[in-house]
């Protein structure tokens, strides 16, 4: 299974038998005890008492933990802020806060004990959304991010057309199949083994470190696989690790922590929903000229990842095209409500989705085919004596690799899109209430951690005297398949199939110091650590037999299913049998830090990203306006994954990426009543889409012949993020097919989700507006 190759994922039988092991399948240790958190019934106030004595009478209950019991600090804030105890004590922040815990002998008892608490409040007006934290003063989380380049006033006073606007953008629940969930297994002395469902082990090794007060080298944690992240178990696993290792610890007992999926919605983070403010000049041409924009984010009661995910919003707001004068500035929000977090885009799909509907404003304000503006304005040329080309992004980096252009033409021919959108219009002439969209927008997103410490990445690999081999890196799964593409590396450079190398699971205790899986990072990072061990341990395999079979190194090569030395073959194995009798070190270590990058975040300048990855879609929708509903009737898609490491995990990623957010765009709605309780917290009130919502013909293309131009690993390029933004093309196509009653001369900006309630309120705003 050489990198390159289409291989299945290495646990998709086992995925599809329920044979794969998550931690809730794991055979429970003797003496197992189960907790259950107890939480807050209001979203903002004063805890005046908490009456927990009902709880501690309950059946089966064990112990009771609050403030008091942690040992070392009441603290898992991921910034350093120490805004996020793991229990309130004297300030509830939001509805669903974690007041304390309780541990019975089963789940059940736990689950049924924790509702009988009894807390009394002195409540306070809560701050519920941008409008309202705004309204209060807008006080901020994290420090806000301000992009500058040009002068804006100067070039907005002189464009020959502006306009002002505004766009509701709204959040996620990252509806991962498998919920929160941490097994605690306390040891000798302080020792404490946590399986947890964690994006990032090493953060959860520090934080239960940190709330027992013990040294990280006293906490293991170790992850095999994640029934689904999407960037919610990249820092909200915390708490869930920490409770269930406070119980182990005070009870000398494991303990399982597994919320169910209401709690787990109204406990945990979501994607930030936005607000986005813009004013942009244009000439009538549907040149852009200078954009001005601040983008407010709904944090959330404490920082957690709203300063990158804020940031990266901005670093986005350009999409593909070029701001001739920009400034963008963001207003990250605390609110009385879950603290919003990484969700697969970080950010970026929101800034994104801003940059469209600027593009979407001036095709109408100026007549112009939307598509024929967003050409007309992507990133090109380059950089002469004159002054910088069109090729430099609001945060002074210059776009080196862009190739959006060449896949929005190439997709546009493949998809047939000019004799399609004649087609649309032919039917909607003839179509009362049925009316069609089309429409296609690209993708340029940033690949690596702003965060430049993030990117590095450890691996372990060990050859064993048999020839198979194990391999360890600082990466976790959750489904998109990192784990086989870094087999395949493996595979590759010793020149043994996949059946030779075990993938184990992701433990502190064999790769230190991770960084978290996300970013899409995992395998640019861990491919190249894994592939600087093999290097390492083929570097000694080479000088041993060289010495040995008395031949050049350079004779030596490791071939798909043999070692060539000199004009002798023989298999792995037989080399590796041979360098052990001769005592040759056969496991080694391996590193990797991401070259070229750099971020002066105060100057709002710099490289933080190694390269872009790119990507173009066509969506074709139908839409009923008498209901709002609607239908995707097609979708085309054109994708960089460079030269992918596995073409049908690739396939996957981006196929799921867009109907993720897709999701999101259209039926995913989060609601919080006027007393901040989440009303959407279970798959009865919030709709994640289901099969029957796939596109009826679903097009899915890796673009060909388009190696990294930097030297990734084997000159990929990452996927698990860029494809997400695909979607935003059937948030325009709806809103194509909505322009349609009112001849196309009204923008109908359509706020995300589009939702058949606001597809429908837009039909009936455009109408009247003509
Ligand atoms: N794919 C599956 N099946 N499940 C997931 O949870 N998470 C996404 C993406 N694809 C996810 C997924 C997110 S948010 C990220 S950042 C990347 O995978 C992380 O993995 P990678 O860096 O190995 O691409
Ligand atoms: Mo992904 S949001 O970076 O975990």
């Amino acid at each position: 299974g050489p990198a390159g190759a289409a291989r299945p994922h290495d646990s998709a039988s086992k995925h599809v038998a329920g044979e794969a092991v998550y931690i809730d399948d794991i055979p429970e240790p003797a003496g197992l005890a189960h907790a259950c958190l107890g939480l807050s019934g209001i979203a903002h106030g004063r805890l005046i008492a908490l009456d927990l004595e009902p709880v501690r009478a309950a059946p089966g209950v064990l112990c009771l933990l609050t403030a008091k019991d942690i040992p070392g600090q009441n603290d898992i804030s991921s910034t350093h802020r120490h805004d996020e105890p793991v229990f309130a004590t004297e300030t509830v922040l939001h509805h669903g806060q974690p007041l304390f815990a309780v541990v019975a002998e089963t789940r059940d008892q736990a689950r049924r004990a924790a509702l009988l608490a009894r807390a009394e409040y002195q409540e306070a007006a809560p701050l519920l959304d941008v409008a309202a934290a705004r309204a209060a003063g807008g006080e901020l989380v994290t420090d806000p991010l301000k992009l500058e380049r040009g002068d804006v006033a100067a070039a907005l006073a002189a464009s020959p057309r502006r306009l002002k606007g505004s766009m509701a953008i709204g959040g996620q629940d990252h509806f991962y199949l498998e919920s929160q969930i941490a097994l605690a297994i306390p040891g000798e002395d302080e020792d404490m083994f946590v399986a947890s469902s964690t994006q990032h082990p090493s953060e959860v090794q520090h934080m239960v470190a940190q709330v027992l007060g013990v040294g990280s080298h006293a906490v293991t944690v170790e992850i095999r696989r994640m029934g689904g992240g999407f960037g919610g178990k990249e820092t909200q696993a915390n708490l869930f690790a920490c409770v269930a290792a406070l119980a182990a610890r005070k009870l000398r007992r494991p303990v399982k922590l597994r919320p169910d999926r209401d709690d787990d919605m109204v406990i945990t983070g979501k994607r930030h929903d936005f607000v986005c403010d813009y004013e942009i000049g244009f000439d009538d041409d549907g040149h852009i000229l200078a954009v001005d924009t601040v983008y407010a984010a709904r944090c959330g009661w404490n920082a957690d990842l709203s300063g990158p995910v804020t940031d990266r919003a901005l670093f986005h707001m350009d999409n593909c095209y070029f701001y001739p004068a920009v400034r963008a500035r963001s207003e990250p929000l605390r609110t009385n409500t879950v603290s919003n977090t990484a969700f697969r885009g970080f950010g970026g799909p929101q800034g994104m989705v801003g940059a469209e509907r600027f593009i979407e404003e001036i095709a109408f304000a100026t007549g112009l085919d939307p598509l024929e503006v967003r050409r007309r304005n992507l990133y090109g040329g380059s950089s002469s004596s004159d002054g910088p080309g069109r090729n430099v992004t609001p945060y002074h980096q210059t776009v080196e690799d862009m190739i959006g252009g060449e896949v929005i033409a190439e997709l546009e021919r493949r998809c047939d899109y000019k004799a399609r959108q004649e087609a649309v219009r032919a039917f909607n002439a003839a179509s009362p209430i049925i009316k069609r969209g089309l429409a296609l927008t690209p993708v340029k997103f940033g690949i690596s951690f702003t965060a430049t410490w993030y990117n590095q990445a450890g691996a372990l690999v060990h050859v064993y005297t048999d020839g198979t081999v194990m391999l360890n890196h600082g990466g976790t799964e959750m489904g998109q398949g990192l784990h086989v593409k870094v087999a395949q590396v493996v595979g590759q450079a010793f020149g043994i199939g996949l059946d030779q190398i075990k993938i184990t699971a992701t433990t502190t205790g064999k790769v230190p110091n991770t960084s978290a899986t996300a970013a899409s990072s995992g395998s640019d990072l861990n491919g190249m650590a894994a592939l600087d061990a093999c290097e390492t341990i083929k570097a000694r395999l080479t000088a041993f037999a060289a010495r040995h079979w008395q031949e050049e190194p350079a004779a030596i090569a490791f071939l798909p299913g043999r070692v060539q030395i000199g004009a002798r073959e023989i298999t792995f194995a037989e080399l590796v049998q041979a360098a052990y009798m001769a005592r040759i070190q056969l496991s080694a270590t391996g590193f990797y830090a991401t070259p070229k990058i750099h971020w002066d975040r105060k100057a709002g300048r710099g490289h933080p990203f190694y390269y872009f990855a790119y990507g173009a879609a066509a969506a074709e929708v139908a839409i009923d306006t008498l209901t709002g509903e609607y239908k995707v009737e097609r979708v085309d898609i054109l994708h960089d994954c460079g030269t992918s490491l596995n073409p049908a995990i690739d396939k996957g990623q981006i196929e799921g990426g867009f109907i993720q957010g897709m999701g999101w765009l259209t039926t995913e709605e989060l609601v919080w009543d006027e007393k901040g309780q989440l009303r959407t917290h279970a798959p009865s009130t919030y709709k994640i889409p289901v099969a029957s919502d796939r596109p009826r013909i679903f097009n899915v293309d890796l673009l060909e012949n388009a190696p990294n131009r930097e030297p990734t690993i084997h000159r990929s390029k990452a996927v698990g993020e860029p494809p997400l933004m695909l979607a935003i093309s059937v948030l325009h196509a709806l809103s194509d097919a909505v322009a349609s009653v009112g001849g196309h001369r009204v923008c109908p900006r359509l706020d995300a989700p589009a939702t058949p309630e606001r597809v429908l309120t837009a039909v009936e705003r455009v109408r009247a507006e003509v």
